[in-house]
């Protein structure tokens, strides 16, 4: 859709895309060729195209609240950004990511909304677009519907799905501005994206979507959120002072999300989060960690008490495979 907005416009030229190093956006060879070439995707490699990929972002999460440190840790992002810009900036169509979460291929890498909005300038700056990933963090995940709200953003292209139906249907919408509808709506039939799927528009899906709404907006579901966001920080201290303390090499936390960080070595390809799911499983909680990431994601209606039962789970779960 980027790429033909441009050839739309009349910009043919600007047909190369930018990526923020560690993304993951899906397993399509498209959405490969944006991500990161993590386990997931190196055996496609050879097949993939080329893109222009970012540093990815590293910022302590205690960093989060000081302006100063922001600053320095966003810097190496930012500069290979506007160089690549600078050089390349006609070539450009778009720049995707994740906004402020970084799922799947970075095991949750939480980055603060000052890049995003850093970003989304030099893109403005250079008339590139920017598609955002809200596929992970949409539909109220972060304690804002988009995530792209916390950076006070709204890109070019977002991509729902997830929660955007509540997790009953399969779901997924693509939202682009008004100007990039406008530059396909025309009588010339070859503007068109011709890009339909076997269940594009589904009734059952949009029937679903919309009841989820109408549940988020009836039972207040963000301030649900807010109230999850307190419940995950409360109970990652107590496990950071407990007997995992000294294992633990970062707890972070944004709305619904929660991720403990373990010191470990190695990638997805390591026992250890296979181990920690089967020795949650057995306790009576489904955990997937990623790498050394354990993270939580729970439904917006679990009750305090269930997730404190999560926690005990998780807790003693770890406590067993390090044990081992
Ligand atoms: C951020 C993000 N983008 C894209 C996807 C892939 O979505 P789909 O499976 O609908 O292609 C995922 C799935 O986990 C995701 O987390």
């Amino acid at each position: 859709m980027a790429y033909q907005y441009y050839l739309n416009s009349g910009r043919p030229q600007k047909q190369e895309f930018v990526t923020l190093g560690g993304g993951y956006h899906g397993d399509t060879f498209g959405t490969m060729s944006v991500g990161a070439r993590s386990v997931f995707h190196e055996a496609f490699a050879p097949l993939l195209f080329d893109v222009h990929t970012l540093p990815q972002p590293k910022v302590p999460f205690a960093d989060f609240d000081r302006d100063y440190k922001i600053k320095e840790h966003i810097a190496p992002v930012l500069k290979a950004y506007r160089s690549l810009l600078t050089s390349r900036g006609d070539s450009i169509c778009a720049l995707i990511l994740e906004p402020l979460i970084q799922g799947a291929s970075a095991g949750f890498n939480f980055y603060p909304p000052e890049l995003l909005r850093a970003l989304y300038d030099l893109s403005k700056q250079y008339d590139v677009l920017l598609i955002a990933d809200e596929v992970f963090t949409g539909s109220g995940r972060t304690g804002k519907f988009y995530a792209c709200e916390w950076a006070g953003i709204w890109p070019d292209i977002m991509a729902l799905s997830k929660g955007l139906s509540g997790g009953t249907l399969p779901f997924a919408a693509t939202l682009a501005t008004e100007e990039i509808f406008q530059a396909f709506y025309s009588d010339d039939r070859k503007t068109t994206l011709f890009h339909g799927h076997s269940m594009t528009g589904s009734p059952p899906g949009c029937a679903a979507a919309l009841a989820a709404l109408d549940v988020f907006e009836a039972q207040n579901i963000l301030e649900r959120v807010g109230r999850l966001e307190s419940g995950h920080r409360a109970h990652q201290k107590r496990i950071t002072a407990g007997p995992l303390g000294a294992r633990i090499r970062e707890g972070r936390v944004l709305g619904s999300v929660a991720v403990l960080e373990f010191n470990l070595e190695g990638d997805y390809t390591g026992e250890f989060g296979w181990r920690v799911m089967q020795a949650a499983l057995g306790r009576g909680a489904l955990i997937r960690p990623l790498g050394s990431a354990v993270y939580l994601t729970p439904p917006y209606i679990i009750t305090a008490d269930q997730l404190a039962q999560t926690y005990e789970i998780l807790e003693e779960s770890v406590i067993e495979v390090l044990k081992n």
